[in-house]
């Protein structure tokens, strides 16, 4: 996903904009640039790789400026190439731009420009956007951004300098994420919190639609043309926070946070044993109008929700269904105004969780929330927000991401339990408290995981199997090993291997069985005398050594915990395991090839 940073400030800003370009190279790109007011025209700098070479290109050609646009590129619409790379220019060099999204009817405004002389240097719809800005630009600046954001259709966030405007920024946000950081000496934007959190702890989450004028000391943001105030937010957390913190990776940081995270979930959201949620209008008479749960994600937020679907269903008796995001959006979901929505997402930017839970709602449903990022698009979508308060997560592969969602999802579960005995909830409320300490538990035998991993390097495949809640977490721990070792791994619901896939095992297959909800272990123990007598070697993700030794598997230790919460505690030791396997490898952990932190198009 791209990213976007801008200054305007009495200083020279080029150190700001390359060091936050640094800061949201964990979003995934492939080129970089930045543009600055300098010498009496716009400067701009790009090149296709790391930021170290745009920074020595930076120093070498001697820029500077006191207000300026920075860009990392992953590549959408064209080869990553400098010519591709933002900042587009406008043919008359008046205009620069910085983009984040999709211009949908790129090819249209294209070729209109084209048939009035414009020339296009790039293959981008980015481009459209400075040309566009040239076209209706009289001299009134606010008239010639309004004009052309009335002709762009699609999701952007924008970074805009022009040249008659020479201490001026102006940012655009539609669908795409943007905020404003206000610092002393220079205000800010920025397409996440990390870049600014350097700077300034005070940040403005403007909303869709709004334009904001920027200089070093003012800062003007319009709705519709008409000026309106949005709230200065306090970030509750410094660079810091965001740094490595003497770890190798940000992965391995936050694999660390998990525990302290959980506890800040359970201090927050239950008071005195009961669950509170600030941010929700989901009540009793709520909860009894609602005759159906929709829960719609992506990739390891998806594999939250099929944990949660199982727990929704099993405490509550509300009939739940989890959906890929990416399908529901496209298929035609029966939605009433008695369906719940429950939309999960660590960024609260993911293009298709927005668009299905827009899709959701417009079709009457209830919504609500389980996001990482504050002030986020899907926070702002949805009528109830949780908040999973798991502090930034730079590290592509989500982690405390994934586990702070499923803690969340839980104390949902258990306040929507109606039907459910108030000793049953305490019960469950008290197992919900041993998680920390259960995760804790495998933070303490790191190293024998990391000897586990020694195993799999050479691996070229790997099948995950489970039942229930630890089919959930078979489908996270497959996605850890594969999207950070590169290695090929799949996860297989234990009782599905028979009915085709079996096929692929021979000699030497590796198998990891997930034996943590033991309520169905006898069942598993089949599926796993099935893959063994066909030659697999299987490992035992087991909180004891029975399952193994019955069958002469290896043990692979994981906490014993509530069997409804398994899909949580169970999947850290196989983060810790993906990682190493990764570490050994030589793989890039946090900022995986191809990949990007939010999928934002
Ligand atoms: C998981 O490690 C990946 N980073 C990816 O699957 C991610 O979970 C997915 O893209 C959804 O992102 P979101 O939670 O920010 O919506």
């Amino acid at each position: 996903m791209c990213g976007i940073v801008g200054f305007a400030g009495k200083n020279d800003g080029v150190n700001f904009l390359l060091e936050g370009l640094c800061k949201l190279e964990y979003r995934g790109y492939d080129s970089s640039g930045i543009a600055l007011y300098c010498n009496d025209e716009i400067k701009i700098i790009k090149t296709v790789g790391r930021i170290e070479k745009l920074a020595e290109k930076c120093k070498s050609d001697k820029v500077s400026g006191n207000a300026g646009i920075g860009h990392t590129r992953w590549a959408t619409h064209g080869k990553p190439s400098e010519e591709n790379s933002h900042p587009h220019l406008s043919n008359n060099l008046k205009f620069a731009v910085v983009h984040n999204g999709i211009i949908e009817n790129y090819i249209e405004l294209r070729q209109e420009l084209e048939q009035e002389g414009f020339v296009f240097k790039s293959e981008t719809d980015t481009e459209v956007i400075p040309n566009l800005l040239q076209k209706y630009y009289n001299g009134d600046l606010k008239n010639a951004v309004n004009k052309t954001i009335s002709r762009i259709k699609g999701s952007y966030a924008l970074g805009i300098l022009c040249k008659d405007y020479p201490d001026m920024l102006v940012a655009v946000k539609q669908f795409s994420p943007i905020i404003i950081g206000i610092a002393d000496d220079c205000n800010i934007i920025a397409s996440d919190v990390t870049a600014i959190a350097p700077k300034t702890q005070k940040i403005i989450y403007i909303e869709d639609g709004d334009v904001a004028y920027i200089t070093a000391n003012s800062v003007e943001i319009y709705s519709d043309s008409l000026m309106v105030e949005r709230r200065i937010s306090i970030i509750d957390w410094d660079i810091n926070t965001a740094e490595k913190g003497g770890y190798g990776h940000f992965m391995m940081k936050e694999i660390y946070e998990q525990p302290a995270v959980l506890r800040r979930i359970l201090k927050e959201y239950l008071k005195d044993n009961e669950i509170c949620f600030p941010n929700i209008n989901i009540d009793k008479e709520l909860i009894k109008e609602i005759d159906r749960i929709v829960i719609i994600a992506c990739g390891s937020a998806y594999h939250a929700g099929v944990a949660a679907k199982y727990l929704f269903e099993e405490i509550t008796g509300i009939p739940t269904e989890v959906d890929l995001a990416s399908e529901f959006r496209y298929r035609n979901p029966i939605i009433t105004e008695k369906t719940l929505t429950i939309a999960i997402s660590q960024s609260g930017e993911t293009a298709d969780t927005i668009a299905a839970l827009t899709e959701a709602k417009r079709r009457g449903s209830k919504t609500a929330c389980v996001v990482n990022a504050v002030g986020s698009s899907i926070a702002k979508i949805a009528d109830n927000v949780i908040y999973t308060l798991a502090g930034p997560e730079i590290a592509v592969a989500t982690t405390k991401g994934y586990t702070s969602q499923l803690l969340c999802l839980y104390l949902l579960a258990i306040f929507m339990a109606e039907k459910i005995s108030l000793d049953h909830k305490a019960e469950l409320i008290k197992e919900l408290n041993k998680l920390p300490s259960k995760t804790e538990e495998v933070l303490s035998v790191q190293e024998k995981i990391a000897d586990v991993a020694k195993r799999f390097t050479k691996t070229k495949s790997i099948f995950f199997i489970g039942r229930n809640m630890d089919f959930a977490a078979a489908l996270e721990a497959s996605l850890k090993l594969k999207e950070i070792s590169y290695i090929h791994s799949e996860a297989f619901a234990a009782g599905e291997l028979k009915h085709g896939t079996i096929s692929l095992i021979e000699e030497g297959t590796h198998v990891i069985a997930l034996c943590g909800y033991e309520r169905l272990n006898d069942k598993l123990l089949s599926n796993i005398r099935e893959v063994i007598a066909r030659g697999a070697d299987v490992l035992c993700a087991a909180n004891n050594r029975n399952m193994a030794s019955s069958v002469g598997a290896d043990l692979f230790s994981i906490p014993k915990t509530h069997p409804l919460f398994t899909a949580l505690a169970e999947v850290v030791p196989f983060q810790i395991f993906a990682y190493y396997v990764a570490l050994y490898k030589g793989c890039d952990i946090d900022k995986p090839r191809n990949l990007a932190k939010s999928v934002t198009v």
